[in-house]
C-alpha cells in the first residue's frame, strides 16, 4: 500500500520524537512492502519564527491532500509567560482541528506492568486499567466568543454546543464501546451547565438505540476522584473539550509517564496522530524525551489506515523495549537510553534485527545501541 503522510514536527521536543515515528513507519513500510512518504509542514512557535503565523495556509492545504497527519508538540515559553501575546502557537493546533473537522480526540490509557512503580498510585489500583477517552475537540469553550472589556479587568470565554457537535462524536464513541467491554461513561457537568445538559439528553437517546451498551452518567468532579479511586471502571469515556483536556492528562498519571500516551484525532475523512505530551522544551534537542506517545500514535495511523498486523509489530515492539528496560530518562532517571536509540530499537525489533533471547545484559547496562 501506499500511503502519503504530512508530518508536522513542531516545537520543542516534537521534531526529535516525530523523527523516531518516521523511523518505525519507515520499519514497518520495508517489513511488510509498504510505501510511505512524507511530506515536511510548519506549525506553532517555530511557524510564526518562520512566517508570522502559526498554521500557514501551506500546512493546511498539504494535511488536505494527505492521507494522514502526524504531528509533534506545539508550544514555546516566551508565549506562555506573556499573556498579551497576540499571536499564539497553540493557535496554529486549534486552527487545524477546526479546518480539518477533526472533532473527535480518542485518547486510550493502559497500564503497563513493567511501570506500576512509577506511578503514585498503588499498583493493586492499576491493574487491568484499559479506557478510552473520547474528547469532544472542535467546540465547547475553546472556540467559543472570546472577549475581554476595555478596562481589561473582566474577561468572557463562551461555552456553545449543538446537539449536531455533540451527537457526531457520541456515535463514534458508541461504536467504539460496542467493540470493546461495551460501557460508556458520559462525563459533564449536568447538575450547572445547560451544555452538559444538552449532551445528557443527546447521549440518553443514543443509549437508546445501543442497547447492550451500559451507560453511565458522571459529574466531572466526581470523575477525576474516580480515576485515581478506581480506574478499572471505565471503559470509553464521552466527555466535552475541556473536560476531555483536563481528564485525560489525569489519566496519563495511570500509565506511568505522560510520554507514552498517543491519541488520535478525527473527522470527516480526516485524521491527526499525536502524543499527548506537550513540547517539553526543557529537554528539545537533548535527546531525552520519551518518543513512544510519537510511535505509538503512528501505531493508531497504521490502525486507521487498516494496518492492523502493522500497527501491533510496532505495540509488540514498544511492550519488547518496556520490558527490557530499555526506557527514557523519565522512565528511569539513572539508567536511561536516548530517544534516537529507543527508535532505533522500535525498528529493529520490527525488522526482526533482535533475536529473541539474545539481549546481552552487558551491553543493556553499557547503553549501548547495539545490544546483541
Ligand atoms: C492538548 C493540548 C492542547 C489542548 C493545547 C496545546 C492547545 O493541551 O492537545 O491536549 O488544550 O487541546
Ligand atoms: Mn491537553
Amino acid at each position: 500500500m501506499q500511503k502519503h503522510i504530512a508530518v508536522i514536527p513542531g516545537d520543542g521536543i516534537g521534531p526529535e520524537v516525530t523523527a523516531q515515528a518516521v523511523r518505525v513507519l519507515n520499519a514497518i513500510g520495508q517489513q511488510f512492502g509498504h510505501t510511505f512518504s512524507y511530506e515536511y509542514c510548519l506549525m506553532g512557535a517555530d511557524a510564526i519564527d518562520k512566517t508570522g503565523d502559526p498554521l500557514p495556509q501551506a500546512t493546511v492545504d498539504t494535511c488536505l491532500q494527505s492521507d494522514a497527519i502526524l504531528f509533534g508538540a506545539i508550544g514555546h515559553p516566551k508565549y506562555d509567560n506573556d499573556p498579551t501575546a497576540k499571536v499564539r502557537p497553540e493557535q496554529g493546533l486549534l486552527r487545524i482541528r477546526k479546518a480539518l473537522e477533526l472533532f473527535a480526540n480518542i485518547r486510550p490509557v493502559k497500564s503497563y506492568p513493567s511501570l506500576y512503580h512509577l506511578s503514585p498510585l498503588k499498583a493493586n489500583a492499576l491493574e487491568e486499567v484499559d479506557f478510552v477517552i473520547f474528547r469532544e475537540l472542535t467546540g465547547g469553550i475553546y472556540f467559543g466568543k472570546k472577549e475581554l472589556n476595555e478596562a481589561g479587568d473582566v474577561a468572557i470565554d463562551e461555552c456553545t454546543y449543538s446537539s449536531a457537535e455533540i451527537n457526531r462524536v457520541s456515535e463514534l464513541a458508541f461504536q467504539f464501546a460496542m467493540n470493546r467491554r461495551k460501557k460508556l461513561t458520559l462525563v459533564d457537568k449536568a447538575n450547572v451547565l445547560e451544555t452538559s445538559r444538552l449532551w445528557r439528553k443527546n447521549v440518553q437517546a443514543m443509549a437508546a438505540k445501543y442497547p447492550e451498551v451500559q451507560v453511565d452518567y458522571m459529574f466531572v468532579d466526581n470523575a477525576a476522584m474516580q480515576l485515581i479511586l478506581y480506574p478499572k471502571q471505565f471503559d470509553v469515556i464521552l466527555t466535552e473539550n475541556m473536560f476531555g483536556d483536563i481528564i485525560s492528562d489525569e489519566g496519563s498519571v495511570l500509565t506511568g509517564s505522560l510520554g507514552l500516551l498517543p491519541s488520535a484525532s478525527v473527522g470527516n475523512g480526516r485524521a491527526l496522530f499525536e502524543p499527548i505530551h506537550g513540547s517539553y522544551p526543557q529537554a528539545a534537542g537533548k535527546d531525552i524525551a520519551n518518543p513512544l506517545g510519537s510511535i505509538l500514535s503512528a501505531a493508531l495511523m497504521l490502525e486507521y489506515f487498516e494496518m492492523h498486523k502493522e500497527a501491533q509489530a510496532v505495540k509488540d515492539a514498544v511492550d519488547w523495549t518496556l520490558q527490557h528496560g530499555f526506557v527514557t530518562k523519565d522512565i528511569d532517571a539513572t539508567n536511561f537510553y536516548f530517544t534516537s536509540t529507543i527508535g532505533e530499537l522500535v525498528s529493529d525489533h520490527i525488522l526482526h534485527k533482535i533475536p529473541e533471547g539474545a539481549v546481552n545484559q552487558a551491553n543493556i547496562e553499557l547503553r549501548k545501541s547495539t545490544i546483541i
